[in-house]
């Protein structure tokens, strides 16, 4: 009975302290998610965070306090605020619950680094990677692909409706894993699915379980309890899978005269101490940085396409009129079609492919974040989601209007689909010759039409730190002057 009384005092007087008397107190948020992390790990874990996550931000402001340690932001002068480099120089680190490190493939890479030096080396060591001499070979390799999905469009379109979401990743990962391992997965090829991906695809829900369980002290002790049997045997074959990989790629050498992502890897392997396992590290989330997201802008474009034939002509009449082959269509010049990259931009802000707020943790001493003082150690981001469809900044915002690109009148700045600062993404210019090429190639060369026009394909998204996207049935008839 004391026991039970004494445990109901306690905890009435600390959710007294965190909803009145804690230094975030003064942020407004739903009480039932200040008192305890169990709010943000069920909606996280729900695959609807950004509808929840955007309705608190329409309710309480631009800023809301969604845990007991969590602001989420809203608004244009956050994005520098929290990702740039700040006036003293240094930078709001990645928070380590969230970047979490083990020693299988969660091995430091290049996305969890979170010691700024230790991540300005690696970033050193990448840049490399992503030269404009690197990025000339890039583009070719991506022709090539772009060249056999047409092909595989046509071939299996012949037959039936195709779901794009599949041609899509098998392009954008069999790229990624002759980049980052070595060697394609062979899906393209192969019309299927290649195992080492469908693990990664099927599982996109166990990246927010993970990062939910983290957040209670002492739940992860039971982790391998609460992840189903499959997911468990799934992610410790991926992860041995990936190393072997990677370590045969460093055995055998290059299989092409391509300078990989690898190549740059391994010349510094000695000098910056990485293990096989963060070798592995880098790979994998290279190819999960670089190919899921272009995947999902792509189908994304070509979703909103189908259901706005007015822009889906225009752009038609863009491309159509421009070029008389689909082989011409480089990136440079569709880097010159206007209405392209204004479809493109609107994808991005619409549809943004990573959805949630990159978590980061605010400095000793805190900091000013758009005219509010943040206190030391709070986890704090831009809701990706809920800026890009802030109608303070977008009119209209959940209309698909790529007009707004040309226009300028609303605020595009709000809209970082890379982020910014030092830890923006580093393969922004790959991604864009690779979906622009992609996406210019097949609006030249196909009609798509949805299988079912009714079908709400955006509405069906679930939201797992990535999208956890839907089959998305097209026809596609093959376009002849
Ligand atoms: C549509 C395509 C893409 C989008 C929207 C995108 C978005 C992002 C975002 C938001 C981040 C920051 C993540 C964080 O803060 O934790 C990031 C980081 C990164 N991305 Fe991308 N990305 C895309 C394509 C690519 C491609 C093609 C590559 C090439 C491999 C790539 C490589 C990277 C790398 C290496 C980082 C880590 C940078 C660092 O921490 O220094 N991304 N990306």
């Amino acid at each position: 009975m004391y026991t039970v009384a004494v445990a109901i005092v306690t905890s009435t007087a600390y959710f007294v302290w965190l909803i009145w008397i804690h230094p975030l107190s003064h942020f407004p948020g739903p009480k039932r998610a200040i008192a305890s992390n169990l709010y943000w790990a069920k909606q996280f874990t729900s695959g609807h965070s950004h509808q929840s996550v955007r309705s608190l931000h329409d309710k309480y402001g631009d800023v809301v306090r969604w845990g007991p340690n969590e602001l989420s932001f809203a608004c244009v002068d956050a994005w520098k605020d929290i990702y740039d480099r700040r006036k003293d120089g240094k930078v709001l680190i990645k928070d380590p619950v969230f970047y979490r490190k083990d020693e299988t493939l969660r091995a430091e890479h290049i996305v969890n680094a979170e010691d700024p030096e230790r991540h300005a080396e690696i970033r050193k060591m990448m840049s490399y990677a992503f030269s404009a001499k690197a990025l000339l070979q890039q583009e070719d390799l991506i022709l090539q692909y772009a060249s056999e999905l047409r092909e595989a469009i046509r071939e299996k379109g012949a037959d039936g409706p195709i779901n794009l979401v599949n041609f899509f990743n098998w392009t954008t990962f069999d790229i990624l894993g002759e980049l980052a391992f070595g060697e394609p997965f062979g899906s393209l090829k192969n019309r299927k699915t290649d195992s080492w991906i469908a693990i990664i695809l099927d599982h996109m829900q166990s990246m927010a379980w993970d990062a939910a369980i983290w957040k209670f002290p002492l739940l992860h002790y039971f982790q391998s309890w609460l992840t189903p049997k499959a997911v468990r045997e799934g992610g410790a074959r991926h992860a041995l899978e990936s190393k072997k990989k990677i370590l045969r790629r460093e055995r055998e050498g290059p299989k092409s005269d391509r300078i990989d992502f690898v190549s740059y890897i391994l010349k510094k392997r000695d000098e910056l101490l990485i293990t096989d396992w963060q070798l592995a590290a880098h790979s994998n989330a290279l190819i999960i940085a670089g190919s899921e997201t272009s995947a999902t802008v792509l189908s994304g474009l070509f979703y909103y396409l189908c259901k706005h034939p007015d822009v889906y002509a225009k752009l038609k009449d863009e491309l159509r009129s421009h070029f008389s082959n689909a082989n011409d269509i480089t990136a440079k010049a569709a880097g010159e079609l206007p209405y392209l990259t204004a479809c493109i931009s609107e994808t991005f802000r619409i549809y943004p492919p990573i959805p949630i707020a990159m978590p980061r943790v605010t400095p000793e001493g805190g900091c000013t974040i758009a005219g509010h003082f943040v206190p030391a150690g709070t986890v704090v981001g831009v809701h990706a989601w809920s800026i890009t469809h802030n109608p303070k900044y977008f009119r209209d915002p959940d209309s698909f209007r790529p007009e707004r690109w040309i226009e300028k009148i609303d605020n595009l700045e709000a809209s970082k689909p890379f982020l910014t600062g030092p830890r923006m993404c580093m393969g922004i210019n790959m991604a864009w010759i690779e979906v622009r090429i992609i996406a210019a190639q097949l609006v030249y060369m196909f009609d798509f039409e949805l299988d079912d026009n009714n079908f709400d394909w955006a509405r069906e998204q679930l939201c797992y730190v990535l999208w956890d996207k839907p089959e998305l049935f097209v026809k596609a008839k093959v376009f002849s002057r």
